[in-house]
């Protein structure tokens, strides 16, 4: 619901920024008090405020032992935590509200803050670690544990219209918070300052739900659809090398090197899968593969009918940020006239790659990629993928990303009328007359992006492309990009 990464993002910049002025401010102790309360919002750090952060020079304070750093942060921020938390709240709200509507999940038609108070205990941090002072810049990673009395209530629309206020009680975080400050030579001397979650160790969020006037049981579903969201956004928007970029001076200066790029494209080949699970009470499972590096850019298979040990023979195209943290997720699922299940999931790390070589894998099927929860321990099969990753040349790079850009926008469009339910829809392949496809995919026949059946014309005018009719069968070995995925 982007509620408790947008208290990440809001606690993470401010803190971010005060750990930088205390840091500071310990080199002129006299003011460094009255000088860290004057920090009423972020929006107010303007010029001035940052003309004292670096003095003539760039800050000197980054070469301070840890446990200094450390213990002043945490005395600074116990201080300045009211006006942080304000200041989060305004974030939270002006940066949460256009994730909401990106990931919100179909069964929920609005979400919105009731009550956002952060409460009263600051966050502590418990360890500092300067990574690199690269020229112009400087990383540093914080760990940050926060169990504050934080007071927030949502209010969730459904599709029924009906209004449900959900309290989040006990909120509580533990994560890694990667920042980046990006130093100018003249003043302001801090331009911009980078945000995100590293992924080791795992961000820990926990909370709890509670329907305020009666009990969430009453709505199933919604309180894994919450979750759901919440582990979506917190993954995709700030997990690293996902970042929050907030400029800073209000000085017009180039963003874009420190902006997330596409770096590279991995070609999938599903060859096939072997030794599947059947879940089917009468025949057999009818799988196909779900796959994808950002979840946002989910791609599906054909399905292949009562078949165990399927061919798929598809090819799919997926743009990279971040080749060494970023992972393949393939998913095998059975397609049921009711809801389709869970065969099976593999991740696989993209740093195994060697750029621009071909090479096939096959990989053991698990029931969970939460390898915590994994109780039943049954041979799922295996799935056999040949991958090729490809960095990009400039030039690509730059078209790869207005391709994306374009896709996103036909797809929040496509949701906007109707024609799916969420834009976390895998787009793929059109096969056999799926139910799938309709009214929940963005099936891909031809060259264009469109739905089977009914709704196609509408969405071949909606996303203003062209839409090939008739059979509508995927040519085995055909490259996602042509397969109406391009981005
Ligand atoms: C997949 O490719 C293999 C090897 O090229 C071929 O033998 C097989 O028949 C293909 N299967 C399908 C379903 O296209």
């Amino acid at each position: 619901m982007g509620l408790v990464s947008g208290i990440f993002l809001g606690v993470v910049v401010g803190v971010a920024l005060v750990a930088l002025l205390n840091q500071s401010f310990k080199l002129r102790s006299k003011q460094r008090i009255a000088k860290a309360a004057d920090i009423k919002l972020l929006g107010d750090l303007v010029q001035d405020d940052l003309k004292k952060l670096c003095g003539a020079n760039y800050p000197s304070w980054i070469s301070f032992p840890e446990f200094e750093r450390v213990k002043w942060l945490n005395k600074q921020l116990a201080k300045i935590w009211p006006y942080v938390a304000m200041a989060a709240s305004g974030v939270i709200k002006e940066v949460v509200e256009p994730m909401l509507e990106q990931y919100r999940p179909p069964g929920i038609a609005a979400l919105k803050f009731e009550k956002l108070f952060l409460g009263n205990v600051a966050p502590q941090c418990e360890g500092i670690r300067v990574q690199s002072q690269k020229k112009g810049q400087i990383t540093m990673d914080l760990d940050f544990r926060w169990g504050g009395d934080a007071s927030i209530i949502l209010g969730i629309q459904t599709l029924v219209g009906a209004s449900l206020p959900i309290q989040l009680k006990n909120v509580q975080f533990f994560a890694t918070v990667r920042t980046i400050f990006q130093l100018a030579e003249d003043i302001p001397c801090i331009s911009a300052v980078v945000v995100a979650l590293l992924a080791k160790p795992k961000p820990e969020v926990k909370y709890l739900l509670k329907l305020i006037g009666g009990s969430l049981t009453a709505v199933p579903g919604l309180s894994d659809m919450i979750k759901d969201m919440v582990e979506n956004i917190l993954v995709d928007t700030l997990q690293w090398p996902h970042r929050i970029v907030v400029p800073i001076g209000g000085l017009p200066i180039d963003l874009s090197e420190l902006e997330l790029k596409l770096e590279g494209r991995l070609t999938v080949s599903v060859i096939g899968a072997k030794s599947l699970k059947n879940l089917e009470v009468f025949g057999k499972s009818d799988p196909y593969v779900v796959l994808y590096a950002r979840i946002l850019f989910k791609y599906k298979t054909k399905v292949v009918d009562n078949n165990l040990n399927p061919e798929w023979n598809e090819t799919f195209e997926l743009d990279i940020e971040d080749q060494e943290t970023q992972t393949l997720v393939l998913q095998v699922m059975d397609q049921d006239i009711t809801e389709d299940k869970f065969l099976g999931v593999v991740s696989f790390p993209l740093a195994k790659l060697t750029p621009e070589e071909t090479k096939e894998f096959t990989l053991n099927l698990l029931p969970s990629l939460d390898t915590a929860h994994v109780v039943d321990k049954k041979d799922r099969g295996t799935i056999t993928v040949k991958l090729n990753y490809h960095i990009f040349t400039k030039e690509e790079q730059a078209a790869a990303m207005a391709a994306e850009k374009e896709f996103l926008e036909q797809k929040k469009r496509a949701k906007e009328a109707g024609l799916i339910g969420s834009t976390l829809d895998a787009v793929g392949a059109v096969g056999g007359a799926g139910k799938a496809l309709v009214g929940t995919g963005i099936g891909a026949v031809g060259t264009g992006l469109g739905m089977v059946g009914s709704g196609l014309g509408k969405a071949g005018k909606l996303v203003g492309r062209s839409v090939q009719l008739g059979g509508a069968s995927m040519r085995g070995q055909s490259p996602g990009r042509e397969n109406g995925m391009s981005r």
